[in-house]
């Protein structure tokens, strides 16, 4: 018995998150915002392709990731398998695929006995499911909480991040449970990332009412992402969903919701068919100074400084001193915001760090320098749009 007992605890101290993964925000694709259930082996390659020819690998994205519906049924043994009229080369063959294109593969499975789509989920399994995901070469696991009854989280978690780490394979582990126990007080040593809220539609200003649960648009998704700043960093991220840019908001509110992602340092999870995007949804998943901000070393959430009129102020620390800063246009109608420096404070204080002096701007969309922090900065904000800027010594 007494062996017994040690063999288990020697276990529990072996298994562990696995290190220096998602040192910053992961970036990549994610099928589910643009396809839902219609993933198959074709989309993953054609859209691996898209990533290297539209430049979005060369700008930083790195994971192609299949959410819901991929699976097949388990066989006799209890193994996984790909639904095979949608996958018929198989997921070994996939990842081969999208890692010679110098990309990672990543998955999907659920806690429960179910994925929201009603495949079969890890629960029972999740050894099982890890090595085979693992011997396929996958690089990143969503794990869901649909149909999980009353399993508790933090163990059920815990479980499947154990089940990764005696894998052997580093595998970034992306926690689903729509922010319902609290993740950010438990999950920064279980997972990399977990979501902060229910699923994101691709409105601006929106909650969309589906009676059992609800869509949240990118403002009533960014409200709640300040208040939860101070547990994110480093390979633990809040995630407030994938985006949505390219999926059917104006190119100004596609604009916004990726300037304000950088500036909560979210993972990037572009969702929308990169395979035809406009040059407009391009230019916006592939700005390297804004997707700079997002992957800053420092790993620290910027934060809201004011709100008056509709325009919102914010900023994020930056690595070497610097800042990024936005103004964001709640407003249906355009605005101008004026920020006297010598008028205004800015510190964080859960992050110890205050501007002081003075700093070169950049605006980082228009691609143009804007004076010093010396004079007070006008700027011109079209309706749900933004300005970014960073400030550099
Ligand atoms: C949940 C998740 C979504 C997506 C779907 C798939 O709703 O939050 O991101 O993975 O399940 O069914």
């Amino acid at each position: 018995m007494r062996k017994l007992v040690f063999l288990l605890w020697a276990t529990t101290l072996q298994a562990q998150k696995t290190e220096h993964l998602a040192l910053t925000p992961p970036m990549g694709w994610n099928s589910w915002n643009g396809f839902h259930c219609n993933v198959t082996e074709a989309l993953i390659r054609e859209t691996a392709d898209a990533m290297v020819t539209s430049g979005m690998r060369d700008a930083g994205y790195q994971y192609v990731n299949i959410d819901d519906c991929w699976h097949g049924a388990r066989d006799s043994l209890g193994f996984i398998h790909p639904d095979s009229a949608r996958f018929p080369t198989g997921m070994k063959a996939l990842a081969d695929y999208v890692h010679a294109k110098g990309l990672k593969l990543g998955i999907y499975s659920d806690a429960g006995s179910k994925t929201c789509g009603g495949r079969p989920g890890s629960r029972g399994y999740e050894n099982q499911d890890a090595l085979t995901y693992a011997h396929w070469g996958v690089d990143y696991l969503k794990y869901d909480w649909c149909n999980t009854d009353s399993l508790n989280a933090v163990g059920a978690y815990l479980t499947m991040r154990d089940a990764l780490f005696r894998t052997g394979r580093p595998i970034v582990f992306s926690i689903c449970e729509w922010g319902s126990n609290k993740p950010w007080l438990w999950a920064s040593a279980v997972g990399n990332l977990w979501r902060t809220t229910s699923d994101i539609h691709a409105c601006f200003d929106c909650l969309l009412d589906h009676d059992r649960w609800i869509q949240w648009g990118v403002v009533p998704i960014l409200e709640r992402q300040p208040a939860l700043r101070a547990y994110a960093g480093p390979g633990h991220w809040n995630d407030p969903d994938m985006l949505e840019v390219g999926n059917g908001m104006s190119v100004s509110e596609d604009r916004a919701h990726f300037t304000m992602w950088a500036m909560v340092a979210a993972p990037l999870i572009a969702g929308n068919n990169i395979r035809s995007m406009s040059h407009e949804t391009a230019a916006t998943l592939t700005n390297r100074a804004v997707i700079a901000v997002d992957q800053d070393s420092l790993g620290i959430e910027g934060f809201r400084y004011s709100l008056a009129d509709s325009v919102e102020v914010w900023f994020k620390p930056l690595a070497r001193d610097a800042w990024a800063m936005a103004f964001l246009n709640r407003a249906r109608t355009s605005r101008n915001a004026t920020f006297d420096w010598r008028r205004e404070s800015v510190a964080d204080t859960v992050f110890n760090r205050t501007i002081e002096g003075a700093y070169h701007i950049r605006d980082l969309w228009a691609g143009a320098d804007r004076g010093t922090t010396g004079q007070p900065l006008t700027v011109t904000l079209p309706p749900h749009d933004v300005v970014l800027l960073r400030l550099t010594r």
